[in-house]
């Protein structure tokens, strides 16, 4: 069985500089694994470049054995901060069914069966009880299992998240955690997801892949997710507290500075 991914001394370069290199990083399927590190580390130019949409500037990267393509069904894909205008009219099962135009699932398969396949991503992310109302007047929560159902229905066997937690309250950062947790488990679905905060995903996942100081490193979140280990991938002196309540809190990280703030 290949490896979900394998980045082998792997660099991207944009604008002129690096954003990282030297990346050695193998996942195998089914695992569930955080993608962590501070603004403008270059966590979404990860997901980017294991989706074909930023080219290495050296070595190689391959998922599920291959060399990475655009439009690749085996991986769905959310891109960061992903809102709905509140007017938005369209139902959250039709925008679950889009995510099959274009695919293996678009052209040849009847439409009954395109409307099973939708109706069983629907039920797996929970999302039966509001699947005809508008997309636009969900909350974050109900939006965000919407579109985890819309990246796997063209049966994605890699999930590529970017902060879905984003600006969910914390029950619902767990609830979505634990229902990905179990889509790696049913499903055998590999998932890399970036997050801002790792305690809300900590008690779910099987590895964490941090990025900071132009390098990344991966491992057990207890082996990299410590004092030492982050100062020498930051090159700066931080912190990681254990506070009372079991959280890990990373303190004293320095923002990169060498490259401009961009919103993507
Ligand atoms: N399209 C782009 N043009 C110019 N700079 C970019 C572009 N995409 C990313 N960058 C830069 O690359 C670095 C990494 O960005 P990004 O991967 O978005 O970081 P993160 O997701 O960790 O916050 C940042 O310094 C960012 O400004
Ligand atoms: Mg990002």
């Amino acid at each position: 069985m290949p490896s979900a991914l394998k980045l082998d001394r792997a660099a991207v370069r944009i604008g002129g500089g690096l954003v990282w290199s030297d990346v050695d990083l193998e996942v195998e399927q089914g695992e569930f694994v955080a993608i962590l590190g501070p603004n403008g580390a270059g966590k979404s130019t990860l997901l980017k470049a294991l989706l074909g949409l930023v080219p290495l500037s050296h070595g190689s990267v391959l998922v599920f054995g291959h060399p990475v393509r655009r439009g690749n069904d085996d991986v769905g894909y959310l891109p960061q901060r992903r809102r709905f205008d509140p007017d938005l009219r369209i139902r959250a099962t039709d925008l679950v069914r889009l995510g099959l135009d274009g695919g293996r699932w678009g052209v040849p398969l009847p439409s009954a069966a395109k409307r099973r396949r939708v109706a069983q991503m629907i039920e797996l992310v929970g999302a039966t009880g509001y699947q005809d109302r508008a997309i636009g007047e969900l909350s974050g929560g109900e939006q965000q299992r919407v579109l985890i159902a819309q990246a796997l229905v063209s049966g994605a066997r890699m999930l590529m998240l970017d902060e879905p937690l984003e600006s969910l309250d914390l029950s619902n950062q767990q609830a979505i955690s634990e229902l990905i947790r179990g889509i790696c488990e049913r499903q055998g679905v590999t998932v890399l997801l970036v997050a801002h905060d790792v305690n809300p995903i900590l008690p779910f996942i099987d590895r964490v892949v941090y990025v900071a100081g132009g390098h990344v490193l991966s491992g057990q979140p207890r082996d990299v997710i410590r004092t030492e280990t982050l100062t020498r991938l930051y090159g700066a002196p931080v912190e990681v507290l254990h506070t009372g309540d079991g959280r890990l809190v990373v303190v004293g990280q320095y923002e990169p500075v060498s490259h401009h703030a961009i919103d993507h």
